[in-house]
């Protein structure tokens, strides 16, 4: 019944909050939820935004939130199909979650992103397979961490890889780290700053198998204005520095398609991006929140805060 309901296309929603708890803690806080979930499991249920399809995890909170009226009646009536309800959802996503570690050890020698940040970044992007749309990375290295998004996906969308692969640009006095460090010590010392060759790239997406890919070497001043492509799905936002970072919601964020995502990848840990994100979405009078998603990775849904006023 859990996958079968799940492709009627006719419940459409978007929970933001609450898909990303784990489900443990979803299913301790619908048996015996606190005040504060109380009311977000109500104004959870109250938004029916039309935005996207139901994914696997949205399905499951809306079958349970529609259930919550009744839901101690519910839970007593049909307890076989609780627990399968929620067995099913561990298992598949228990299964994801093999694959994504799986991924990891495919790309691991291409992306300087940690394990468990590969990983999350999967687990996120993976929620939002569904939104039609080119894959974008600005600031991609080796491009491990795209070539498993595309390696998840499996589809023919347009991957999209930009990268000076010279390195970081200097870095400014904006730039510090989450500790107030300049950023600029980092890069004095730092043996490679972030340069990679663009064959690693190119080998990754190969590797990757993705069919549609565009990688699109220089400064991203110089190419992101230039980019005509198709509309953004999924951004990932990994330049760093507050200039790069500013280049990139400039030039794209108007390429994203409604209710789709944008990932900041370096939002805790660089002081300029954060800035970067707060100047740019303040300077255009936008309300969209910065979400922390799986095991606290930041980003936005764009015009994610609007539809929630709907
Ligand atoms: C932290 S690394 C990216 C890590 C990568 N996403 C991964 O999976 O490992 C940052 C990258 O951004 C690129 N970059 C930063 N600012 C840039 C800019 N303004 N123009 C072009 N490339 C830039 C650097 O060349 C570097 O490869």
């Amino acid at each position: 019944m859990f996958f079968g309901v799940r492709s009627n296309r006719l419940i459409y929603t978007q929970t933001l909050t609450i898909v990303d708890a784990s489900p443990l803690w979803l299913a301790r806080s619908l048996l015996r939820p606190s005040g504060s979930e109380q009311a977000a499991m109500i104004k959870m249920r109250d938004m029916r935004l039309n935005m996207f399809p139901l994914s696997i995890d949205q399905f499951y909170v809306k079958f349970v939130l529609s259930k919550r009226d009744n839901w101690d009646s519910f839970r007593t009536q049909h307890p076989r199909l609780f627990r399968s309800l929620y067995l099913g959802y561990r298992l598949y996503k228990g299964s994801r979650y093999l694959q994504y570690h799986r991924i990891y050890s495919r790309f691991s020698n291409f992306t300087m992103i940690p394990r468990w940040g590969y990983v999350a970044n999967l687990a996120l992007c993976d929620q939002f397979r569904h939104v039609r749309g080119a894959v974008v990375e600005c600031g991609t290295w080796k491009g491990g961490m795209i070539a498993g998004i595309a390696t998840l996906f499996k589809d023919d969308r347009d991957y999209y890889l930009f990268d000076s692969f010279e390195g970081l640009p200097i870095a400014q006095d904006i730039d510090k780290d989450w500790r107030s460090q300049p950023a600029k010590t980092w890069q004095a010392n730092s043996n490679h700053n972030c340069r990679a060759e663009e064959s690693f790239a190119q080998r990754a997406m190969l590797l990757s198998r993705a069919r549609n890919v565009h990688i699109i070497k220089g400064w991203f001043n110089t190419t992101l204005p230039k980019y005509g492509g198709q509309p953004i799905a999924i951004l990932r936002a990994d330049g760093d520095w507050y200039e790069s970072t500013m280049d990139i919601l400039t030039n794209l964020y108007p390429y994203v398609v409604k209710g789709g995502l944008i990932i900041l990848d370096d939002y805790y840990y660089w002081e300029g991006c954060a800035k970067a994100v707060h100047d740019f979405l303040s300077r255009n009078q936008l309300a969209d929140r910065i979400y922390q998603f799986n095991n606290g990775y930041p980003g936005l849904i764009k015009n994610g805060s609007s539809a929630l006023a709907n």
